[in-house]
C-alpha cells in the first residue's frame, strides 16, 4: 500500500503495534523499546477477579439474604490454606472469615502449634452467610465448589486444611464420613495439581463437643510435624 505522507504512515504503524498488544516507546536515547505484557497475572489480580466473579453469582439465596461477600483473610502467599464452611453473623457484619467465636478458637488452635493467624490463608466453602446459619444445601456446595477449586489453584498452598464436613464434602464428595477421614493425609487434585490435604473437625463443632478436641489436637500436631518435615517457612 502507498501512503501519501509520513504522518499517516506513523498512525497506521501505531495501530498495527497496538493490535500486537505490545507497548512501543519513542525516544532518542537507547532504551528497551518493546515491553511484552506479562502473561501470568499476579495472584492479587487473580484473587480480585475471582472475588468479582463470585459477587456476580445469580439466583443464589445465600447472596440475596447476606449483607456482604466474605472472601478470605490472611496471607495469600502462605503455604497453609484453611477452608471452613461459611460465614456466620459476625463474619457477615465484618466481611472476613472466622472472626466470631469459632474464629477465636481457630486462632488458639494454630497458636498452639506456633502459627499466628496472620501467617495462614483462610476462606470458606460458601462466601455468603447462609440464612439463620443453616448448613449450605448440597446444590449450594456444588455451585460454590467451582469457585473454591479456582481459589485453591490461585493460592497454590503446600498444605490444605479442610475444617468440617462441609469443606470435606465440597472437595471429596458426600460418600465419606469425617469421623473416618480426619487426621489422614489425602491427595486432592485441582487443575492437574495434587494438594496435600488434611481433613479435621470444625472449631464450631469443637465448641459444641469439647470432648472431641483431643482428635483435633492430634491433627494439629501432625500438621506441625508435616510443616517441619517439608521445611515450610511459616
Ligand atoms: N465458620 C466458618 O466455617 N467460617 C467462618 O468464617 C466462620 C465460622
Amino acid at each position: 500500500m502507498f501512503y501519501k505522507n509520513k504522518k499517516q504512515n506513523d498512525i497506521i504503524n501505531l495501530e498495527l503495534l497496538k493490535s500486537y498488544e505490545i507497548g512501543y516507546t519513542f525516544s532518542n536515547k537507547p532504551i528497551k523499546r518493546i515491553e511484552i505484557k506479562p502473561e501470568v497475572e499476579s495472584k492479587t489480580e487473580l484473587l480480585k477477579n475471582l472475588s468479582y466473579k463470585i459477587s456476580k453469582i445469580e439466583n443464589c439465596e445465600l447472596k440475596s439474604s447476606a449483607s456482604k461477600l466474605v472472601f478470605s483473610d490472611g496471607d495469600p502467599t502462605s503455604p497453609l490454606m484453611i477452608v471452613g464452611e461459611g460465614p456466620g453473623q459476625k463474619e457477615d457484619e465484618i466481611g472476613k472469615p472466622f472472626v466470631g467465636e469459632a474464629g477465636l478458637l481457630l486462632n488458639k488452635m494454630f497458636k498452639a502449634i506456633n502459627i499466628g493467624r496472620e501467617k495462614i490463608y483462610i476462606t470458606n466453602v460458601v462466601n455468603y452467610r447462609p440464612p439463620n446459619n443453616r448448613k449450605p444445601e448440597p446444590s449450594e456446595i456444588t455451585k460454590y465448589a467451582f469457585f473454591l477449586r479456582e481459589h485453591i489453584s490461585i493460592i497454590d498452598p503446600k498444605i490444605l486444611i479442610l475444617m468440617g464436613s462441609t469443606a470435606m464434602e465440597s472437595l471429596f464428595g458426600t460418600k465419606i464420613k469425617i469421623s473416618k477421614e480426619r487426621g489422614i493425609w489425602k491427595e486432592l487434585i485441582v487443575n492437574n495439581k495434587t494438594y496435600l490435604t488434611m481433613i479435621t473437625f470444625h472449631p464450631a463443632y469443637l465448641l459444641r463437643q469439647p470432648d472431641q478436641k483431643k482428635y483435633s489436637w492430634a491433627d494439629l500436631k501432625e500438621t506441625r510435624r508435616k510443616i517441619n518435615e517439608l521445611n515450610l517457612k511459616i
